[in-house]
């Protein structure tokens, strides 16, 4: 990760030096603040704003060096459009547009947090320093030669950034929390970034076990632990394997009630998945490092929960594995005897997520009685089919849970689709060797696979995030061109803050 810069909150003083950011308007407005900065220039704005187009659109950035009348290297301009309109999601992604459009020389930057209307919430000024945070990560640990920020305009350089804020005390605390969720989310894509030959299972756990400095109780099961539990299923993935196959508990009780039912998390870390047996095409293999992504996510979840310290209970599962074909792999044929006891006739050894899940899920369930379960993976390139890398599917058996769900996408802009469960899909897993079979064929593959997991977490309340489009590979956005996103740690952070930490 390139040197991150230092970002601060600071009083509403309007710095003579160094790059000054201020927010305008469609109607070319500025705050009390940044009028008053920029009245030496006279009406120079107006005129660059004019001669190159600029009319104040969401996310659009004006960059003027060495302003005359103003002693400052740069005056940056970053228009929010309709600002009374800007939601949560909006001022994030204003964050990230101004981070990204960063003098490559920039060390001294203020950004006046404030709308030409008048006061921006705490909240609002805390969002954007979150964004600023998210687009400057950069993955460039193996680069020897180039590091990015030295030879691209508009990489975000190391700097010290102030979000001036009107109310100060409230925008440090409300960046308290969001900074910790930024953490939680750089977490997050470390480790979907970090190639398969340094994360492997037991790595994963090493790096997980450090959230222990946080607070977090984790307990690290390794082969032997799970075979005396009877999860065969997860280690059949693993058997093939030169890298021993782990599961992390990672505890965080932040409830007042000690014994409070927790909310579970479990994510699928498949740290490679080769497709065992059933091997995958040579095309694009070198993704599938991302197939722990729902396992990144628990773990930046759990970071950013504890990091602020979230008054609520999190359990925290996540199984990892390496689905590797050898003369010891599993087979098309085996029969497993999953930890639930329930038995498994495997079809396919490239469907393993959902046997690395079922292990955890039932575990989860049994020993944490949990009030609500949610499982994250990137568990079926059918779900690239159906939504692409804009919507996760949503499977769920309870209908409140999956709203809740659903509105905290649309707060985050980490958004789910509801898609169908139906005793139809169920029918088509069922085994003429074993209780049910790994894979139900072609059709409705995403659906299958959430009928397979249905199947270990009896009647508490659940919901499956099929994330393959979403939690890897990713686009660039405002926050980021990072291929591992962290999808789904702002997503989650939201539906407990919004429910559970009362
Ligand atoms: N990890 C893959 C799913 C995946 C595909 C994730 C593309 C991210 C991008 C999963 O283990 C898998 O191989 N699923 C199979 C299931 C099939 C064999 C029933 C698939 O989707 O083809
Ligand atoms: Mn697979
Ligand atoms: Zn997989």
């Amino acid at each position: 990760m390139a040197e991150a810069p230092k970002i601060s909150i600071a009083e509403l003083k309007t710095p003579v030096t160094g790059t000054l950011v201020v927010l305008t308007d469609e109607n070319l407005d500025f705050g009390a603040a940044a009028r008053a900065a920029m009245k030496p220039s006279g009406d120079l704005f107006q005129r660059v704003a004019k001669i190159e187009k600029f009319t104040g659109k969401r996310n659009k950035i004006l960059s003027l060096a060495a302003p005359s009348g103003l002693k400052l290297e740069h005056l940056i301009v970053a228009g929010t459009g309709k600002s009374k309109e800007m939601k949560a999601e909006d001022w994030l992604k204003l964050g990230g547009a101004i981070a990204g459009r960063l003098p490559a020389g920039a060390r001294n930057v203020t950004v006046l947090a404030q709308t030409p209307g008048g006061k921006l919430g705490a909240d609002e000024a805390a969002q954007i320093a979150l964004g600023i945070k998210l687009r400057a990560y950069k993955f460039d640990r193996y680069k020897t030669k180039k590091k990015s920020g030295e030879d691209d305009e508009s990489k975000t350089p190391a700097a010290d950034i102030r979000v001036a804020a009107e109310d100060v005390a409230g925008t440090k605390k409300a960046w308290v929390a969001a900074e910790a969720v930024g953490s939680g989310i750089v977490l997050a894509r470390e480790l979907v970034n970090e190639p398969p030959n340094v994360l492997f299972p037991v790595e994963f756990a090493r790096r997980a076990s450090e959230l222990k400095k946080l607070g977090v109780q984790i307990e690290v099961l390794d082969e032997p632990a799970m075979k005396k539990l009877g999860m065969h299923a997860l280690l059949a993935v693993g058997q093939g394997s030169e890298r021993d196959s782990r599961l992390v508990v990672m505890r965080w009780n932040g409830a007042k009630k000690k014994s409070e039912a927790p909310v579970a998390i479990v994510g699928k870390g498949v740290c490679f998945d080769t497709g065992g047996i059933s091997i995958k095409p040579a095309a694009s293999m070198e993704d599938m490092k991302g197939d722990m992504a729902g396992a990144a996510c628990v773990t930046g979840l759990m970071h950013a929960l504890a990091a602020r310290k979230a008054k609520t209970n999190v359990v925290g599962v996540i199984g990892l594995v390496e689905n590797m074909p050898d003369g010891n792999s599993y087979r098309p044929g085996d029969i497993l005897k999953s930890y639930s006891g329930q038995t498994i006739e495997v079809i396919n050894t490239d469907a393993e997520g959902r046997l690395v899940l079922c292990d955890a899920l039932a575990y989860t369930n049994e020993r944490f009685k949990p009030k609500l379960i949610i499982d994250l993976a990137t568990l079926t390139g059918a779900i690239l089919v159906a939504l692409g890398q804009e919507y996760a599917g949503l499977f769920s058996n309870d209908d409140k849970l999956a709203e809740r769900l659903t509105e905290a996408g649309k707060v985050t802009g980490e958004l789910v689709w509801r898609m169908p469960l139906a005793p139809y899909y169920d029918k088509m897993i069922d085994s003429k060797f074993a209780d049910m079979k790994n894979t139900g064929g072609r059709f409705g593959g995403s659906i299958t696979a959430a009928q397979f997991l249905q199947r270990y977490i009896g009647k508490t309340p659940w919901a499956h995030l099929d994330i393959a489009g979403t939690g890897m590979a990713a686009h660039n956005t405002e926050i980021g061109d990072s291929w591992g996103p962290g999808w789904g740690v702002r997503l989650l952070n939201e539906f407990i803050a919004a429910h559970y930490e009362k």
